[in-house]
């Protein structure tokens, strides 16, 4: 944590690599805590106390009273979800409206983005990206155009302007002859969700962060998805519809480039991709399904299997790059106690021809691997890294070698107690 500085908390993957139980960790050492990018395409899953929490839109810093949690300005929001998903924490106790704000600027989902995520889906066949069909894509080439919607519209003039949206949107669909839709209900709800979320408060969440940071206090912002699913740095066209990489903290929160500390660059022993693309360490067998069944690694959003591989060193260097990570976070290292010898990519290998830089275009490489000794150990229970086995041990200095960056914290199971943090050298 840096006094008057926003730390960032990013993944620097595909996705899932469990931001949300590190930022419910981290939070008791932050004053503020603000998703940047994304909507609810994100499923963090906070597993404490024997309760689980999944969240999509709001930060997961939400458990800690007396924090104030931001939905900020580079977000998407969609009312309906958003209404089920604080409903349900209010119905466990987490009084939401007093500490959580949402961005005037955040852009609306409608219920027609959704269809139109559908449609264009549709209309790529072989080549779909296999999005979450969240209407994030649509939403966001909406704001690009200038045409959207943003939270601070539902505040005057509202239906208005929603139904001139609707009819544009109902305009693309039949040019794009997909007329097979109802969205009776989910508008209804929808609309529900925009008198909830009247009550919150919409604020200039920019001014609000950036005063916090006058006053010396501290700002967690939570990434959502990974940087191999950013719009510019990521797998395009296989990518989600954000900036989901450091430089979106600046853009999505509204803060200053000198203002970031910290940046926290968080990772798996291994590699899951959920969707299409190019993804050079997928394993295709019995390895694969093992760590996907011990990993449990099935979408939080969607309940698809996630794909499976080894730990792809190619990927984290250039993350850490685009990023400026200071700081690495190694989760799930419990899911590969069971196995004899763990490999981890050095290199991309294609038509004789070999890479240790990411390429631009992903598709067709082939994983090289170096192979590491498994420490058959089970690390669920322990709480220091003393009691790490050698093989685990090595492992991480391994990794922290490759990668020039410290591992600082090591996550060995999903509850927020099995979060062990590294003694620094
Ligand atoms: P996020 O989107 O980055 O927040 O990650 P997800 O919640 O989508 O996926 C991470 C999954 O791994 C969740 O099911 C977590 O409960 C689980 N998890 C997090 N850390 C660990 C860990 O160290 N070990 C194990 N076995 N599971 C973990
Ligand atoms: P969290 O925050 C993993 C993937 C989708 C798809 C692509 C585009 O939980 O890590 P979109 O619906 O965004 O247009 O889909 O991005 N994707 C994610 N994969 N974790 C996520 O979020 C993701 N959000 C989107 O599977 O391949
Ligand atoms: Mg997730």
């Amino acid at each position: 944590m840096t006094q008057g500085k926003v730390d960032a908390l990013l993944g620097i993957v595909f996705g899932d690599e469990g931001k949300g139980k590190v930022v419910d960790c981290f939070t008791p050492k932050y004053d503020v805590v603000a998703r940047f990018a994304g909507g609810p395409n994100a499923g963090h899953t906070i597993i404490f106390e024997g309760k689980k929490f999944v969240l999509r839109s709001i930060p997961s810093g939400i458990f800690d009273e007396g924090k104030l949690n931001i939905i900020g300005n580079g977000c998407v929001i969609a009312p309906d979800l958003f209404m089920a998903e604080a409903k349900e924490l209010e119905a466990a106790g987490y009084d939401l409206k007093s500490r959580l704000h949402i961005s005037k600027r955040a852009h609306l989902i409608l219920p027609t983005h959704r269809v139109l995520d559908r449609a264009y889906e549709a209309a790529k066949g072989k080549n779909k990206v296999g999005t979450t069909g969240k209407g994030i894509g649509p939403t966001y080439s909406e704001k690009a155009s200038r045409t959207g919607l943003r939270v601070g519209d539902i505040l005057e003039g509202f239906d208005a302007k929603y139904q001139a949206l609707k009819a544009r949107h109902e305009q693309m669909l039949s040019d794009l002859h997909f007329t097979e839709y109802d969205i009776t209900d989910e508008e209804k709800l929808w609309l529900e969700g925009v008198e909830y979320m009247r009550q919150f408060p919409l604020t200039d969440t920019e001014v609000e962060i950036n005063q916090a940071l006058r006053e010396g206090k501290s700002v967690l912002a939570e990434g959502a998805q990974g940087t191999l699913l950013d719009i510019d740095h990521g797998t395009y066209p296989f990518v989600s519809s954000s900036n989901t990489v450091c430089g979106g903290v600046c853009t999505g929160l509204g803060v200053a480039p000198g203002t970031i500390g910290e940046v926290f660059g968080i990772f798996k022993a291994y590699s899951t991709r959920v969707g299409a693309g190019p993804f050079p360490v997928e394993l295709f067998d019995e390895t694969g399904d093992k760590i996907r069944e011990i990993g449990h690694e099935y979408g939080a959003v969607t309940g698809r299997d996630r794909r499976c591989g080894w730990v792809d060193l190619v990927a984290l260097k250039y993350a850490i790059m685009v990023n400026g990570v200071t700081q690495l976070i190694m989760m799930k290292g419990d899911v590969l106690d069971t196995f004899p010898t763990i490999k981890a990519c050095v290199a991309y290998e294609k038509d004789g021809q070999q890479t240790t830089t990411m390429p631009y275009d992903t598709e067709g490489w082939r994983a090289v691997y170096e192979e590491l000794p498994g420490w058959q150990t089970d690390l669920t229970q322990m709480t220091s890294e003393d009691a790490f086995p050698q093989a685990f041990k090595d492992y991480i200095k391994y990794l922290e070698t490759e990668l020039e960056t410290p591992i600082t914290i090591v996550s060995v199971g999903p509850d927020r107690a099995q979060t062990i943090e590294r003694v620094k050298a």
